[in-house]
């Protein structure tokens, strides 16, 4: 039997496409797994940050950075509020992790997706990451002080 796409509703299409999400699966196209990448930029504009993590290894950090992205590729995070309060708590119970470090953690996945989205980066790419980091920094700065 054939699919035929012509059959979706407009508005289905448009819940699908998520530029955050869409900008993800490039980076990810073109430059592979960006994890390392990532923690290289997190720690050079972030060095205190290095030192809280730096009895971690890749596999936890790896981990850790998959959390980040189910966040940020969330457009709601009504249903979120539980894994929130328990892990900026949490983080800064056991691990001292102060805001400041979310902001650059943020800033610098960002920034290492648009360098490996490179020339396929967009505008609207950049919209919708404003967009999304100003969401969800604001959940976090909600439960950090
Ligand atoms: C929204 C942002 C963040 C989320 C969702 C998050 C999530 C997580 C998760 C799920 C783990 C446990 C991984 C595992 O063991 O399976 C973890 C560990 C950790 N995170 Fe984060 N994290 C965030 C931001 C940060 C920031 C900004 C720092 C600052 C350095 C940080 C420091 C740590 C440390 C030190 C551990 C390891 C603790 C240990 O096992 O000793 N995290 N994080």
């Amino acid at each position: 039997m054939t699919t035929d796409n012509t059959a979706v509703p407009k508005e289905k299409e448009t819940e699908k496409t998520d530029l955050v999400c869409e900008s993800l699966e490039l980076a990810a196209a073109a430059a592979g797994d960006i994890s390392a990448a990532i923690y290289a930029d997190y720690f050079a504009r972030c060095p205190g940050s290095e030192a809280l993590m730096s009895h971690i290894d890749h596999i936890v950090r790896g981990k850790m950075l998959e959390e980040v992205f189910r966040l940020l590729m969330i457009q709601d995070y009504a249903g979120e509020e539980g894994y929130l309060n328990f892990e900026m708590r949490n983080h800064r119970l056991a691990y001292s992790v102060e805001a400041h470090m979310y902001a650059n953690l943020l800033d610098a996945i960002l920034a290492t997706v648009r360098t490996a989205a490179a020339d396929a980066w967009t505008p609207a790419f950049e919209a919708a990451w404003e967009k999304r980091l100003a969401d969800l920094t604001a959940e976090i700065s909600a439960r950090v002080s």
